[in-house]
């Protein structure tokens, strides 16, 4: 038996046979200290079986990047969060989540605990700082049996470690935490038999965690997953292929790849996986699921490689499905609605049907929280393609022969921003209401705040088969015709947007209309500046003109209320405001009205904003156990 010593990192280079530990691993967690410097978080110690016990043949943790690739004093360190293969004590995932961060990567850390199955060991440790960002996350561990997730202070250095669905191991937590914290344990290995290696499911499952029901040994998900039942226009998703982009995150590709196939309508056969990057793991993934897949060479880095990437899949679609209607594309971090293969049935007949489109958007650009209702509505707008979304083989073929291989210089470098000014040349796309797909994933370049106020928060439609409304008037002119007539009957709106009341509640399906000043800048642009207010006082997207048909914003405020905000005079519908009504101007709140706008901004931006257990001591912490709790 071999006890030889792995190389780092561990994820990639250990070896089943290097795992070889008798019946326990001693492991030392520790809990660091913002020295920035590098150190282990866990260390391994295997004794081995062949006589040799108690001599460690191999210790070897893993290491925080270097602040030269990861910079602290903006990720404020975390929470690393390592699963083991409880046989073997391989490390089979090792994440660290940025939860010194209030915002977003709670929600990740949650995705991924989710995703443990029992009887897999997981290891916790704040690195830094972790504590500040745990929030609802700290609920979850507490159900798992953490005894102190819920008492934990920003500062506090925190140990767990725990078998899923079974006793914790080892937990401590110092607190106020200045120095190193060290806990000793021994993980005891498992010994329940092993299910055959020699199954591929089996055998990938023993090197990756956080799979979720594919590596559950007590219910395992079905491979490959039944076909889901058909949708009522099944024959308009004929030939339509499903192109899923992807890397090295498998955890996240197995969530979306599972959601699409169970949609009603999905078809199989017509999903090809590309591959940027194409790691083993995800090939060995894909494989299991019974996938098309190929890969696209790329290089460059970040966006710059993005752009490339998606240049050379759109080149691989012309290649590959000259005939097809139309592509739908979607990446490794979109979940799909149940209703998306419905919503696509029903609408891409739209795209060949009116030349003013280019695109069909499962993601609403409009529907935020609180401002999106009713799953049977479509809006339309210019808006960039977004997560999960279909475009014909023509429009593809369009921007193939203008894509240029390098981003020019002060082009954009978003390969969706760069379709959107140089693809879609004023035309619209179709969106849902009410989102058919949501962009899950958290990376760790993400602005957490954004991520989770615009990508986490937003509704989903969670059903299918959902009848669309008025599909054949979303074309230009009865759509257009219907506009104008809905904005001459509104109700205009005066007064401060923020105000509480500024909006009436209404009883019967009743439209408002609210003009607000919106003119050109110096270089013909429109100066969005009050759009931005108006925007925001009523949650909605205010950030940029993404979501807007002709410089008008219409917004759900509820079932019954719809609200148009329209530029004017830049709006060509501007001509529609009444002579007494004027034209609202945020320059000309008093300093009263400003106090009620930031206020109402401020109160939607940070919601229920509440740092836990700032209080807590430990002294506080004791009584607490103790149960004399004040
Ligand atoms: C890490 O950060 C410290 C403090 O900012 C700095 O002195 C040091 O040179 C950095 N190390 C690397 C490898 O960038
Ligand atoms: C997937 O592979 C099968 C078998 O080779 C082929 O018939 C089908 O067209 C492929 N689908 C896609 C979308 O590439
Ligand atoms: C912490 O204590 C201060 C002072 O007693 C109090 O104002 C504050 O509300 C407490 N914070 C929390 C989160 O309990």
């Amino acid at each position: 038996m071999s006890c030889g010593k792995h190389s780092f990192p561990p994820s990639v280079a250990w070896r089943e046979e290097d795992m070889q530990c008798s019946s326990s691993v001693a492991a030392t967690v520790l809990a660091l200290p913002h020295t920035g410097l590098l150190d282990s978080l866990l260390t391994l110690t295997c004794r081995c079986a062949d006589g040799e016990a108690h001599t460690p043949s191999w210790k070897e943790g893993w290491t925080l990047p270097s602040n030269a690739s990861y910079n602290y004093a903006l990720h404020k360190g975390g929470i690393t969060f390592t699963v083991l293969n409880s046989r073997s004590s391989r490390v089979i995932f090792h994440k660290v989540f940025q939860l010194g961060l209030y915002w977003a990567h709670w929600a990740d850390l949650e995705w991924h605990l989710q995703r443990v199955v029992p009887g897999r060991v997981v290891v916790l440790a704040v690195a830094v700082s972790g504590a500040v960002g745990l929030r609802h996350a700290a609920t979850r561990l507490a159900a798992l049996g953490s005894l102190f997730a819920l008492h934990l202070p920003p500062a506090a250095h925190w140990t767990w470690v725990f078998v899923r669905g079974g006793r914790t191991l080892s937990e401590t937590v110092t607190l106020p935490a200045s120095g190193a914290h060290h806990a000793h344990l021994l993980l005891p290995l498992s010994t329940q038999p092993r299910p055959p290696d020699a199954d591929p499911r089996w055998h990938y499952c023993a090197a990756h965690g956080a799979m979720g029901g594919l590596c559950d040994e007590h219910s395992p998900d079905p491979l490959p997953p039944p076909p889901p039942a058909p949708v009522a226009r099944q024959a308009a998703l004929a030939n339509v292929p499903v192109i899923v982009t992807a890397g090295a995150r498998h955890q996240y590709l197995y969530h979306t790849l599972t959601a699409l196939l169970a949609a009603p309508g999905a078809l199989r056969h017509n999903v090809l996986v590309v591959l940027g990057d194409a790691p083993q793991p995800t090939v060995n993934l894909l494989r299991l699921l019974g996938l098309n897949f190929t890969s696209v060479a790329v290089s460059g880095q970040h966006n710059d490689k993005l752009f490339r990437y998606y240049r050379a899949v759109f080149r691989l679609l012309e290649r590959s499905f000259p005939d097809a209607p139309a592509a739908i594309l979607l990446d490794e971090d979109v979940e799909v609605s149940p209703d998306f293969f419905s919503f696509f049935s029903q609408t891409l007949w739209l795209l060949h049907a009116d030349p003013s489109l280019y695109c069909i958007n499962a993601y609403s650009a409009t529907g935020f929280r609180g401002i999106a209702h009713d799953p049977h509505t479509l809006q339309r707008a210019s808006v960039q393609v977004e997560w999960g979304f279909a475009v014909t083989l023509d429009f593809i073929r369009e921007v193939n022969a203008k894509w240029p291989s390098e981003p020019r210089e002060n082009d954009v470098i978003l390969y969706d921003a760069w379709l959107f000014q140089h693809g879609a040349r004023g035309r619209e796309c179709i969106f849902p209401e009410v989102s058919r797909s949501k962009h899950f994933g958290v990376g760790v370049n993400s602005e957490a705040w954004s991520t989770e106020m615009y990508f986490l928060s937003k509704p989903l439609v969670g059903r299918a088969h959902v009848p669309l409304l008025e599909v054949a008037d979303m074309v230009w002119e009865p759509w257009q015709r219907r506009f104008t007539d809905s904005l001459r009957r509104a109700t205009p709106l005066t007064g401060n947007p923020c105000g509480e009341d500024f909006v009436p509640r209404v009883n019967t399906p009743t439209t408002f209309v609210f003009f607000y000043k919106l003119s050109r800048k110096r270089d013909g642009q429109p100066d969005y500046h009050n759009f931005y207010f108006a925007a925001k006082c009523l949650n909605a997207w205010g950030v940029s003109d993404q979501g807007l048909h002709q410089q008008v914003l219409t917004v759900r405020i509820s079932l019954l209320a719809t609200l148009y905000l329209v530029g004017t005079p830049f709006s060509p519908y501007g001509h529609l405001r009444p002579p007494h009504v004027r034209p609202w101007r945020s320059e000309t709140l008093t300093a009263q009205e400003e106090e009620v706008v930031m206020n109402r901004i401020k109160q939607f931006e940070m919601g229920e904003y509440r740092v836990t257990n700032l209080n807590v001591t430990a002294d506080s912490l004791l009584d607490l156990l103790a149960g004399s709790g004040t």
